[in-house]
């Protein structure tokens, strides 16, 4: 049981403007015949969007927020993103584990090492297309941590994005964080693609709507994705 699909994510603080892009992405894939599965991190399943009411609402203490933020994850890979890519989906999710190492690591300074550890544990293929137990003949012979082919991440600079961020509906627990926790998350974000050069692309995110546009189907068409 291989999944053929292709599994790409959106990063960036909040406010770095991706959700025209993915939809954009969205139809483009469609266009050219494939099945598109559009979701999101923390959500993407009925039990993933009450945790993640739960994270974006309620204060926690760092570590029942990670927790809840990877238990979230699992449920979105069990029931939406491996089903997605076995049957040969475009998977386009806004927002992945690397926003868990920016947020939760670089803004909240939780250990990386400790969300290293979760990562190898949630996001293994162990079981995820059979029975919890890891007992169904669909068990892959060699366990493998999925993670998405490509990670599209938009980078803007903390200040700008809170002038965008300005007026807009009423903020989230981390939307409403000081410049101090974006220029952490930010950070984060620029760890991480040093630490995965291969599926990392940085999208110049400070450009016009249609330029960032371009970028992102450059991208995209680049890897021989989309013609
Ligand atoms: P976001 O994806 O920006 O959605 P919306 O556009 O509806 O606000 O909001 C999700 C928030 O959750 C965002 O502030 C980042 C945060 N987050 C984490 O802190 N850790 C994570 O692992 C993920 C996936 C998101």
């Amino acid at each position: 049981m291989t999944m053929h699909g292709l599994f790409i994510s959106f990063e960036g603080i909040d406010g770095a403007g991706k959700s025209t892009h993915i939809s954009g992405l969205a139809d483009a894939f469609s266009a050219q015949g494939r099945a598109v599965t559009l979701t999101r991190e923390p959500g993407g399943t009925p039990l993933a969007e009450k945790l993640r009411a739960m994270v974006l609402g309620d204060a926690m203490d760092p570590l029942t927020e990670a927790l809840l933020i990877f238990a979230a994850r699992r449920d979105h890979l069990v029931n939406v993103i491996a089903p997605a890519l076995v049957r040969g989906d475009v998977v386009l999710c806004d927002r992945f584990t690397d926003a868990t190492f920016a947020y939760q690591g670089g803004g909240r300074g939780f250990d990386l090492d400790l969300l290293s550890t979760l990562e190898q544990w949630v996001q293994s293929d162990e079981g995820l297309l059979g029975d919890p137990a890891g007992n169904s003949p669909m068990k892959p012979e060699v366990e493998t941590v999925i993670e998405p082919h490509l990670t599209v991440w938009f980078d803007l600079p903390p200040e700008a994005a809170a002038v965008r961020l300005a007026g807009a509906r009423l903020p989230d627990k981390f939307e409403s964080q000081p410049l101090e926790f974006f220029r952490k998350v930010a950070q984060g974000y620029a760890d991480r693609q040093r630490g995965h050069p291969e599926r990392f692309a940085r999208i110049d995110a400070s450009q016009t709507r249609d330029a960032v546009w371009q970028a992102v189907r450059q991208v995209v068409v680049a890897k021989g994705w989309l013609s």
